[in-house]
C-alpha cells in the first residue's frame, strides 16, 4: 500500500518540488495550504494529489489533517529574514507556537517521521569557518533564524520525551523554477524578474556577499531520502557546498545567459551575513543526497521559466 505524506505549505515554491518529486517515488501526496492560497505552483500535479485547505494556525485544521498519515513535511513559514525583525511576537506566535501544536498531533496520530525545513542560510549566523559543518555554533542574527533553530529544538525535546521521529534539514539559498521573484528572498529569481523587466538590479552592500545556492529540484529529492534515513542523525545540510557572490552571479548572467543590466549599488544591511557556504558531507554520507544540477544549467532553467511565466 502506498505511504501517506502531507506537506504543510505544499502550494509554494520548495512543497511544489517536493510534492512532484514525492509522486514520482509512488508516494501518496496531500498538500495542507491557505484557504485561498495560489494553486499556480501545482496546477500541473491537481489531479494527482489531494489538496486540504486550512490555517496552519488552528489546531483544529492541523489535527483532521493528520489522520491517516504516514509522514509530514513542515514548510509553512509567516515570515521571511529580512522583515521578521519587525514584528518577533508574531514570528514565535505563528511559527513556533503553531509548529509545538503541530509536533503534538503527530505524536497522538503515531507520524512515522516529520521532516522539518530549516535555514541553513540563517540559523548558523556570521560563521567562525567555512564550510559550515552541522555541529558550528548558531548565532541568528535575525527572528526568523531564531525562530526555525527554535522549531529544531522543539523538534529535539519531543524526540527526546515523546519519542517522535525527525529530520531537519537546514536548506541553504534553493533557486530554480516558481520561486517567487516578488518576495524578499529568492535573489535569482527576482535578480532575473527585474532584468525581464527591463528593471534596475538593486543590491544591498558591495555584492561581495557570499551564498550557497543549490537548485531546488535537486534539494527536493533529499526529503525521500531523509524519511529512509535510519542512521540516527537528525541535522543535515542541504546545500551545493559552493559559495557565489552576488557579483559573480551578476557575471554568470552576463556571460551564460548572455543578459544585459543596470546595476545600483545600496548600503549594506545589518542582518545579512557576510558569507554562507554549508558543508554538506554529512547528508552525502547518511541521505546518500548530493547535488546533481550545475549552476549553469540551472540557471539556465530558471531564466526559461521566468521568461515563459513571469
Ligand atoms: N526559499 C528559501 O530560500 C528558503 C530557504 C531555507 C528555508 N526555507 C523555508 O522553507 C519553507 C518553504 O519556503 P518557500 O520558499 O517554498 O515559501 P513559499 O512562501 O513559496 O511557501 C510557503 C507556503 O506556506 C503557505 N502558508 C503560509 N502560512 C500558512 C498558514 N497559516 N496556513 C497554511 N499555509 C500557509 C503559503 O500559502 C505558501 O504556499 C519556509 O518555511 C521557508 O522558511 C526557504
Amino acid at each position: 500500500m502506498k505511504e501517506n505524506c502531507i506537506i504543510y505549505g505544499g502550494a509554494g515554491f520548495i512543497g511544489s518540488h517536493i510534492a512532484e518529486d514525492l509522486l514520482l517515488k509512488d508516494m501518496k501526496v496531500t498538500i495542507f495550504d491557505k484557504l485561498n492560497a495560489s494553486k499556480k505552483n501545482i496546477a500541473h500535479i491537481l489531479d494527482k494529489i489531494d489538496f486540504i485547505e486550512g490555517d496552519f494556525n488552528n489546531e483544529v485544521d492541523i489535527n483532521r489533517s493528520l489522520k491517516n498519515m504516514d509522514h509530514v513535511i513542515h514548510l509553512v513559514s509567516s515570515t521571511l529574514p529580512a522583515s521578521s525583525n519587525l514584528n518577533p511576537y508574531y514570528d514565535v506566535e505563528s511559527n513556533l507556537i503553531s509548529s509545538l501544536h503541530l509536533f503534538d498531533g503527530c505524536v497522538n496520530s503515531n507520524i512515522k517521521k516529520v521532516v522539518f525545513i530549516s535555514s541553513g542560510g540563517t540559523v548558523y549566523g556570521n560563521p567562525i569557518k567555512l564550510p559550515i559543518k552541522e555541529d558550528h555554533p548558531t548565532n541568528p542574527l535575525n527572528s526568523y533564524g531564531i525562530t526555525k533553530l527554535s522549531i529544531e529544538k522543539y523538534l529535539s525535546l519531543y524526540g527526546n520525551l515523546k519519542g517522535l521521529k525527525y529530520k531537519i534539514l537546514r536548506f541553504a539559498n534553493p533557486y530554480g523554477e516558481r520561486q517567487n521573484p516578488l518576495l524578499n528572498q529568492g535573489l535569482i529569481a527576482h535578480l532575473l524578474y527585474k532584468i525581464k523587466h527591463k528593471q534596475t538590479i538593486e543590491i544591498w552592500g558591495d555584492g561581495k556577499a557570499v551564498r550557497d545556492y543549490f537548485y531546488i529540484k535537486d534539494g527536493a529529492k533529499a526529503i525521500y531520502r531523509a524519511f529512509l534515513d535510519n542512521s540516527g542523525n537528525n541535522i543535515y545540510n542541504i546545500s551545493s557546498g559552493t559559495g557565489y557572490s552576488i557579483n559573480q552571479i551578476l557575471d554568470k548572467f552576463r556571460r551564460v545567459l548572455k543578459l544585459k543590466f543596470r546595476v545600483k549599488y545600496l548600503p549594506s544591511r545589518k542582518f545579512d551575513v557576510k558569507a554562507n557556504i554549508l558543508d554538506n558531507r554529512l547528508a552525502a554520507k547518511h541521505l546518500n543526497w548530493r547535488p546533481e544540477t550545475s549552476f549553469n544549467e540551472g540557471l539556465k532553467n530558471t531564466w526559461r521559466y521566468i521568461i515563459d511565466n513571469q
